[in-house]
């Protein structure tokens, strides 16, 4: 069974760094880079199958109005079950009022169906209504 926790209690930060490398994904964080990576997210959502780390996402944000999503993956034995999309699902529904970019080469049709348009430099959608957050906008 796949479960996701989006906090960082208990992460194997060198057994993430030793899956990345074995799925050919590894950008060449230390396992502490990692950690420091995913630490200072605004959101993480990570995926386990047991106790196993099989697939990760994160995103950068200021909370209010502009949020960046990096390392998305999910190890290859797990995809195309829906893990990666499930995760993004979690972290954009963090996201409200928010324009929301990443950079993709190979795996536009993916973000395509989870609502991002592609433009010259990016990927990109705002969730909901712009600004329309906790924090709500002046007017
Ligand atoms: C891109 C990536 C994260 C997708 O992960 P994933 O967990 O396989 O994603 P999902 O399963 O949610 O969706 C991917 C595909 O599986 C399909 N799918 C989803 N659930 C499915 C299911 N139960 N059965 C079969 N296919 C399914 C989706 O429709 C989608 O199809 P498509 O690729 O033809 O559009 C993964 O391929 C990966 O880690 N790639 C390497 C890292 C990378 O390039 N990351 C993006 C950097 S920006």
């Amino acid at each position: 069974m796949v479960t996701y926790k989006q906090d960082l209690e208990n992460v194997d930060w060198e057994e993430m760094k030793a899956t990345l490398s074995q799925d050919k994904f590894d950008n060449g964080r230390s396992p502490e880079q990692l950690r420091a990576s995913f630490t200072n997210s605004y959101a993480t959502c990570i995926a386990y199958a047991g106790d196993r780390i099989i697939g990760t996402t994160r995103v950068l944000s200021d909370g209010i109005c502009n949020a960046y999503i990096v390392d998305v993956w999910t190890f290859t034995p797990y995809r195309h079950q829906g893990i990666a999309s499930t995760m993004m699902r979690i972290l954009l529904g963090k996201l409200q009022g928010q324009h929301v970019c990443l950079v993709t080469d190979d795996s536009i049709q993916f973000y395509k169906k989870l609502g991002f348009t592609e433009t010259e430099t990016c990927m990109e959608q705002t969730i909901g209504k712009w600004l329309r957050n906790t924090l709500l906008a002046e007017g």
